[in-house]
């Protein structure tokens, strides 16, 4: 699962950041703590050394999130009795994939891992540590919400709900993956406080499909990206994580098409004009939250031989050809004016960010927000309401999953 949903967040939740509105749907109480904390790993594990070297990672609308759905209208969905939809025997092929487990044995790690992150030095390695927190957090968000979901169809859907439960197991290994990249750093996310300190974004099963598929397949295309380029230019290639990032990335394919048969098999969430609208809104989110992310650690991209803009537009233009599968409309991303109005919103971002930096007192900073907030509203209601391409086609016998890689 990767990082791309943060905008989605509802929008009373925020006080000092653009916004964009998600989907209204009714929010679960907060946790009182909201931080996430890199901790100096501990010399015992009995003891987490949560006290040294903590460091803060700011919470901002950007940051990677956690997100809890309705269990009960989830098992209702794929009640067999309820709904005739449901292709079971799809459904049982792919969990023969998923049990098939191509990466069991992938993710082994090697000496050079420690060596590369000694030699890191500087600034890139700040922001490389920043990229390895938010992946492991992104990853581990999948984790979290895949188990649940998991757990809660054992009854009523035991097949789905063993996919659901094989998938955690491979977000489980990306994360614990991360994790052990950070202990290279000397630093480890503590993902049990995380768990219960984070707070936890509600989303109806109906945007949890949209949102999960989406974050599935840009995940798949910013690593399949990132590998192909590094493996064409390796004097670029400043750890060897990336070089995992090839099978890595086919779990990511993998989930994504188990989201896309979930959703073939809910076909009142892909075939009228609500689901046009979410479909756009969704895309759009994804979208805006990875640009506006990635132009703020640019320094990142750069310092493996990317091009941050140029990159990102490639993962945006490939999700978006492959979400145009199975949404019923996708945004027109390759007309470029979508793309000078994601750099519009850029330079907005840039300023609020900067507003933020001031030493203004809160009040003044919020006043000195609101016309830069409203800028950002009217460029991304304006990308929302570009002529959009109509797809997917409902024509659901093209788009079988493909079970081979
Ligand atoms: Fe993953
Ligand atoms: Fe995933």
């Amino acid at each position: 699962m990767a990082a791309e949903m943060a905008l989605l967040k509802p929008i009373s939740k925020f006080a000092n950041t653009p916004r964009l509105a998600g989907p209204g749907a009714p929010s679960r109480p907060r946790f009182a703590a909201v931080r996430m904390s890199a901790t100096a790993q501990p010399a015992a594990p009995k003891k987490p050394a949560k006290k040294a070297n903590k460091q803060a990672i700011k919470e901002t609308l950007l940051a990677p999130r956690f997100y809890t759905t309705d269990f009960d209208e989830m098992e209702q969905l794929f009640n067999t009795e309820i709904n005739k939809n449901l292709n079971q025997d799809e459904f049982v092929a792919l969990l023969q994939e998923f049990k098939t487990d191509y990466n069991q044995t992938h993710f082994v790690r090697n000496k050079e891992f420690k060596e590369a992150a000694d030699k890191m030095q500087g600034p890139l390695r700040q922001i490389f540590v920043e990229f390895l927190e938010r992946s492991c957090t992104a990853e581990f968000s999948g984790f979290l919400l895949y188990k649940e979901l998991g757990r809660r169809l054992k009854k009523t859907n035991p097949v789905v709900a063993e996919i659901f439960s094989l998938m955690s197991r491979d977000e489980a290994r990306h994360a614990g993956f991360l994790n052990k990249g950070l202990s290279d750093f000397n630093l480890a996310l503590d993902l049990g406080f995380l768990t219960k300190a984070r707070k936890y974004t509600f989303f109806k099963p109906k945007f949890i499909f949209y949102a999960t598929y989406l974050s599935e397949k840009i995940g798949y295309w910013r690593y399949i990206t990132i590998y192909r380029h590094l493996k064409e230019n390796p004097e670029y290639q400043p750890y060897p994580i990336f070089k995992y990032f090839e099978n890595w990335c086919q779990d990511e394919n993998r989930h994504g098409d188990f989201f896309s048969a979930l959703m073939k098999a809910q076909p009142q969430f892909l075939n009228d004009w609500k689901a046009k609208l979410w479909s756009r809104f969704f895309c759009l989110s994804v979208y805006v939250t990875m640009y506006l992310n990635d132009c703020q650690r640019t320094a990142f991209y750069e310092g493996i031989g990317l091009n941050t803009k140029e990159f990102d537009m490639h993962v945006i233009i490939e999700t978006n050809r492959t979400t145009a599968r199975i949404f019923p409309a996708v945004l027109d991303v390759e007309n470029p004016e979508f793309k000078r109005k994601l750099d519009r919103m850029v330079e907005i971002n840039t300023k609020l960010l900067a507003v933020g930096e001031t030493e203004d007192i809160p009040l003044v900073k919020n006043l000195k927000r609101i016309p830069l907030i409203a800028a950002l509203a009217s460029e991304l209601l304006a990308a929302y309401l570009m002529p959009p391409i109509e797809s997917g086609s409902v024509d659901f016998a093209e788009f079988e999953p493909r079970l081979v890689y």
